[in-house]
């Protein structure tokens, strides 16, 4: 575990986390199959601007997991235990890709907790039933070969830049089977939540970065075009993980939540 992470038991698992920064709450919620590592290069231009809170989900990095079924809802409720433990009643959160799954479950559900949302790389549409059907043969094939069959397919895919390459293709290699399983098959069963965010109760920010293969800046752009009062910044050039390739721009921009 990192010096400074700490853990709670909770749902049958334990969550891992890191509070880092003083200021106006916010959640910072990683992408698949990837860990709280992800934000690292984020927190130093945030810490002095917000109470940062940074898990790991279940099943990744520090977490632990059960075997799955389990749902991208579970892990919200994590989160929101987490908070109360914490004793942050509401807070902003800023999910990336999976992560922004977990937030708009986490608003679906709690939307009292919410103060603003960001999704980062995501979207709110549920999987087409090809990309569902996809997502259990992987997981079959990662219960059989282990977490290379993604570190292989997935590396290429989340950044065209060697740097942020090799940082993930590291991260995604320290996952566990049950974790990268877990997940895929929670992301396959998601609803979709699009109703969720023109309601206009908390702030909304979207970034996408217009290099992004995984999750096309598309998903965003039909959030905004649903939600006109949601604020789009699209990164040029980025791909999929904007908070490593443009730290500082996502630092800035994710700064809209301050205050
Ligand atoms: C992620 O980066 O979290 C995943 O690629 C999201 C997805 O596969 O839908």
């Amino acid at each position: 575990m990192k010096a400074d992470m700490s853990d709670i038991a909770i749902n049958g698992i334990n969550l891992a986390y890191t509070r880092r920064g003083t200021g106006t709450p916010l959640l910072l919620i990683h992408g698949f199959p990837l860990d709280s590592s992800s934000w690292d290069e984020v927190i130093p231009f945030m810490e002095d601007q917000f109470d940062l809170v940074i898990p790991d989900l279940r099943g990744f990095g520090r977490s632990t997991t059960i075997k799955s079924p389990y749902t991208i809802s579970d892990m919200a409720d994590d989160l929101a235990g987490l908070l109360d433990h914490l004793g942050i009643e509401k807070t902003n959160l800023a999910g990336h890709s999976m992560g922004g799954y977990v937030a708009l479950a986490f608003a679906k559900k709690y939307s009292h907790r919410v103060d603003g949302l960001a999704l980062v790389s995501s979207q709110a549409a549920a999987d087409p039933a090809d990309r569902k059907e996809g997502r259990y043969k992987t997981a079959a094939e990662v219960a059989e070969k282990g977490v290379s069959v993604v570190v292989e397919s997935m590396t290429p895919k989340l950044s065209a830049n060697t740097r942020v390459q090799s940082i993930v293709r590291e991260v995604i290699s320290r996952q566990s089977v049950d974790g990268v399983v877990g997940a895929l098959k929670a992301m396959a069963e998601r609803e979709d939540t699009s109703s969720i965010l023109p309601s206009g109760t908390f702030r909304v920010v979207l970034i996408h970065g217009d290099a992004d293969v995984l999750i096309p800046a598309d998903r965003s752009r039909e959030i905004k075009a649903a939600s006109p009062s949601a604020t789009l910044v699209e990164l040029k050039n980025a791909g999929h993980m904007p908070m490593m390739e443009f730290f500082r721009e996502t630092a800035e921009i994710l700064g809209m939540m301050a205050g």
